[in-house]
């Protein structure tokens, strides 16, 4: 089903740039597998969901060779895969993952946006697991939990760039009353994960070593659920649901597809409160969107794109000019490819999709300032509030059932996107410019030189947990704070 690299097409797309790199990158054909120690590929469940309440799976992090594309790749993995398997449950449900680590560090796992406790055998991202090491993660999703596109990921401080970029992620959904809506319930369901890659000529991945880590790594070979610009189909009643996933280290996607608008129907936090029309989404590193596409009386190829978006640069050039850009600066790629043949009907948009309230007064307001510098001994590292992280201090303290106004207000010269665990929040206003519209959230874009104003219900789960900016390497390498919710 899925439709090879076109080369010419690619080429023709990114001639006059740097984009060529990605033709280039793909020729590894001569690979030795016999140098290597990793383990031969696995064919497990692609997905597990839910049944009788329980979410039961052992799920392995290992290095394998799997097939990337059509061509062979050296890669992290949960279960073999790239993307990981999904998982699938329900408002009420207990998860439990009798998690392996046969990775050669130790690593964890985090369950990006999900409403649950930052502690214990849950979402806590501050255990280790060694390598040949076993944990039994387990937790209950809230029953009042929204129904959305979450993910799951390693969250080990100082090598989570390294394992993402690596390709350990998958998505996590939680079913609820948004699939239930029968406009929504009728399209056809799609996921889309985004990852990118970087590897030398035999397909093993690029060491750290020759990334650029203070822009944010990204590779050149750009995958949709570890294909290159697969064919995606719409169905003859018209409507479909991609759940679309940004689960790169660093990279921004500015999408768009061809003739076709998105309607907008969910953000990080689930539904918005009816659908948005838009030509075009950003996408920064951990955000997730659903859109519905609908299909007209024109059949056709229509190319899903990712437009150019410059999201900054720091230094003066001493790495030479290729390292010190970030993003697709000059010329759109694909994706992936929509391919329909004969007219589709007309599909209905759903008119409600769930009630967002307004949220009350906040308690207090703080002030969290992005920026980067260089610290003794560490030398370039990057800044909350003029502070890499530590692990020991704490560097907020909250009270649970409050909620809070946070001003992220970057002075630095590169975008970063902010992620806060544990409680999805609501834009308020960017630049002091209102939102247009309600949305619950966990990542949000801090352009350079702007100010986002959120606010934060804090609520159900004291702990200690963290926020940092999603570009992977900026928090390996210190824009991270650990927060503190206190009974
Ligand atoms: Cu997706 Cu703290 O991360
Ligand atoms: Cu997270
Ligand atoms: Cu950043």
């Amino acid at each position: 089903m899925m439709k090879k690299l076109n080369r010419r097409q690619f080429i023709t797309l990114t001639a006059a740039s740097a984009g060529t790199a990605l033709a280039a990158s793909w020729g590894w054909q001569k690979f030795n597998s016999a140098q290597i120690s990793v383990q031969p590929a696995i064919e497990l469940p692609k997905w597990h969901k839910s049944t009788d309440g329980l979410l039961e799976i052992n799920l392995e992090a290992s290095n394998r060779a799997v097939k990337l594309g059509d061509q062979q790749a050296y890669l992290l993995t949960y279960n073999g895969q790239i993307p990981a398997p999904r998982l699938e449950a329900k408002p009420g449900d207990t998860v439990r993952i009798r998690f392996i680590n046969n990775l050669a560090q130790p690593t964890n796992l985090h369950y990006h946006g999900l409403h649950i406790p930052p502690t214990g055998n849950a979402d806590n991202v501050f255990l280790s697991i060694d390598p040949g090491e076993s944990f039994n993660y387990e937790f209950t999703i809230p029953a009042n939990h929204p129904a959305g596109t979450f993910w799951y990921h390693p969250h080990l401080h100082g090598l989570v760039a390294e394992q993402l970029f690596g390709g350990l992620a998958g998505l996590f959904v939680v079913r609820g009353e948004l699939d239930e809506i029968p406009e929504i319930k009728a399209a056809k369901e799609e996921f889309l994960v985004l990852q990118d890659f970087a590897f030398d000529g035999e397909g093993r991945l690029m060491s750290s070593a020759r990334m650029s880590i203070m822009t944010g790594r990204e590779g050149d070979v750009i995958t949709v659920n570890g294909e290159s610009n697969p064919s995606l189909s719409l169905p003859a009643e018209g409507l479909v649901r991609w759940r679309i996933l940004n689960a790169s280290t660093s990279r921004f996607y500015r999408l768009a597809l061809e003739k076709h608008p998105f309607y907008l129907i969910a953000t990080e936090g689930g539904a918005l409160e009816q659908p948005v029309e838009v030509s075009e989404l950003l996408l920064t590193p951990g955000q997730r969107v659903e859109v519905l596409v609908k299909g007209d009386r024109q059949p056709g190829q229509y190319r899903l794109l990712n437009l150019p978006y410059n999201r900054g640069a720091i230094g003066m050039g001493m790495m030479g000019s290729r390292g010190m850009m970030g993003g697709n600066r000059n010329t759109p790629t694909v994706l992936a490819t929509v391919n329909y043949d004969s007219p589709v009907k007309p599909a209905a948009l759903p008119k409600k999709l769930a009630a967002i309230p307004a949220l009350p007064t906040p308690q207090q307001v703080r002030r969290l300032e992005l920026n980067h510098g260089m610290a003794a001994g560490m030398g370039m590292v990057f800044l909350i509030n003029g502070q890499p992280f530590e692990h020991q201090r704490i560097d907020t303290q909250v009270k649970l059932d409050t909620v809070e106004d946070w001003e992220i207000v970057n002075t630095g010269m590169m975008d970063h996107p902010f992620h806060l665990h544990v409680n999805h929040f609501q834009v308020i206003s960017r630049n002091d410019q209102p939102e247009p519209y309600r949305a619950w959230k966990d990542t949000v874009l801090v352009p350079r030189g702007e100010t986002v104003r959120i606010r934060i219900p804090f609520r159900d789960f004291p702990g200690k947990t963290v926020y940092h900016c999603h570009i992977l390497d900026h928090e390996d390498l210190g824009m991270m704070g650990n927060l503190l919710i206190q009974t």
